[in-house]
């Protein structure tokens, strides 16, 4: 028998009698973040994990607070105040967008509720309604009827499904080590992972150049499916990218669907951060060809302003799936699947699986396709409008105009040699030490890459908020902390002081 006082006794399970104390902790927890939102002048506080780590190190998790007020209290301390708001115009470093209002309210009912995507008698309506998104995506990629994919917990693992489905397709008695995965040298480094999870040997990704837009060169790619044929090797997949992580670079999808389709040739579309152009009306022909991929990734919390994580794998043949089914008795034994029952792990490499696609249908349900692609086409303008800002000023140099969002470019200092061996270095230095002043003072967070073996600063623009002003700040910003390392600390590299800043 229940006892009447069972509620009482377990108030932190959520339960019919502890719906108010849920409502409460909620509205107090929404309350904190609208604060800290609001609040939040810059970014990032510019923490260091020396300062942070003892903090939390001295939480004694054995000691619990029993209040969910003074929980969120200890958690402004240790978090909330020092967390890196994407939210914020002036973060402009990683793939990272800020999310919209309704994917938020999907997060909060889909991780009350709790379904786990495995399975129907787990899941129900949100089986359906993750298959419905799917679909949908699919139609937007421009596959046919026979379509099918996943949601994914994000980009690394789509890609590595796709990579497991297409040597599956291969049908080769080919051993491991003869297996190859074509990428270009901008690809993402997750397809070597997968190549390595996959058991394949240490040189099955083989990279092919790209041209002066860090697009693959179909010419190369067309040579390296001939060296790998008279190797003996078996080319499995190639990887094109549909937005590269540094330079947003599309490549060209028709020439490369082409080739793929001479040699019998899997093709994977990576387009973890190029998908927001599948709801964009002014850029969706950027994608042209992509219909013609055997498998594409897309991440929907990179460019359609989705929560981490929103990702799946789509292949054009759902068949394929069957490559990652297992049927475990206790779950979803295979009468399950021949009675038609929708269980979504025999398409999954997950098991237990959170429905992340609510996220995505309520933001399909309140704002529709074309709101999001409205806010993706934004700050691809914005981008473009940053390079003409970076380009046209002396005290940098940009490396390509990106079709999507990113802006590669470096100060120069302007009295130093730019192109013999000290120059370099100094220009080096400076854009590293700029890059760790600027997130240590907080006022705005970039990304560094290198191109040719040279230290760049990298913008991602991923916030409609963001204006031309914010990045003209930026870039003041950056170019009096890498001037400020040239005049004064330069020369006195290897001084404790500085290798401490630039480490
Ligand atoms: C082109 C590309 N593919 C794949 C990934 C990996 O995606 P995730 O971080 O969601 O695993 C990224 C991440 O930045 C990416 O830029």
């Amino acid at each position: 028998m229940t006892s009447p006082h069972a509620g009482a006794a377990r108030p932190h399970l959520f339960s019919d009698r502890t719906v108010e104390g849920y409502r409460r902790a909620m509205a107090e927890a929404t309350a904190r973040v609208a604060g800290r939102i609001r609040r939040a002048d810059r970014p990032f506080s510019g923490v260091s994990p020396e300062r942070l780590a003892p903090e939390i190190a001295a939480i004694d998790l054995e000691r619990p607070l029993h209040d969910h007020a003074a929980a969120l209290d200890e958690l402004e301390r240790v978090y909330l105040r020092d967390a890196v708001y994407f939210h914020h115009p002036r973060y402009l470093a990683h793939l990272n967008c800020p999310v919209v209002i309704p994917a938020l309210l999907g997060e909060a009912v889909l991780s009350a509720v709790n379904s786990s995507l495995d399975t129907w008698d787990q899941s129900a309506g949100g089986t359906l309604i993750e298959r419905r998104l799917i679909e949908w995506t699919a139609g937007r990629i421009g596959f046919g009827p026979a379509a099918d994919g996943v949601f994914t917990s994000g980009g690394t693992q789509s890609n590595l499904h796709a990579l497991l489905l297409a040597r599956e397709e291969a049908r080769t008695e080919a051993a491991p080590a003869r297996l190859r995965v074509i990428t270009s040298e901008a690809g993402h480094f997750s397809v070597r992972k997968a190549a390595k999870l996959l058991g394949l040997g240490p040189g099955a990704v083989v990279t092919v150049e790209t041209d002066g837009e860090r697009r693959m060169r179909p010419a190369a790619l067309a040579r390296e499916l001939d060296r790998c044929h008279r190797a003996g090797q078996v080319v499995m997949a190639v990887v094109a990218t549909a937005g590269t992580t540094d330079f947003g670079s599309i490549d060209p999808l028709p020439e490369i669907a082409a080739l793929c389709e001479a040699a019998g040739v899997w093709l994977h579309v990576d387009a973890a951060y190029g998908c927001g152009l599948l709801v964009s009306r002014r850029r969706r022909r950027l994608l042209d060809g992509i219909e013609r991929a055997d498998s594409v990734t897309v991440d929907f919390h990179k460019s359609f302003f989705q929560p981490v994580s929103s990702s799946a794998v789509l292949v054009r043949d759902g068949a394929a799936l069957r490559h990652a089914a297992h049927h475990a008795d206790y779950l979803n034994p295979r009468r399950m699947a021949e009675r038609g029952i929708p269980n979504q792990v025999d398409k999954s490499l997950q098991t237990t699986r959170r429905f992340d696609a609510l996220k995505l249908w309520l933001t399909l349900r309140v704002m529709g396709p074309d709101a999001v692609g409205e806010l993706f086409d934004e700050v691809v303008d914005r981008a473009a409008e940053a390079y003409d800002l970076v380009a046209a000023d002396p005290r940098f140099e940009v490396v390509t105009r990106s079709p999507l969002s990113t802006l590669v470019f470096r100060y120069l200092p302007p009295d130093g040699p730019q192109h013999g061996g000290l120059g370099r270095k100094l220009a080096d230095d400076a854009n590293l030490y700029a890059r760790e002043a600027l997130a240590a003072s907080g006022e705005a967070v970039v990304a560094g890459t290198t191109v040719g073996g040279r230290h760049y600063l990298k913008f991602t623009l991923l916030n409609p908020e963001t204006t031309l002003d914010d990045v003209a700040h930026v870039l003041d910003l950056l170019a009096g902390h890498a001037q400020r390392y040239v005049d004064d600390l330069a020369p006195l590299a290897g001084s404790p002081e500085v290798t401490h800043v630039c480490s």
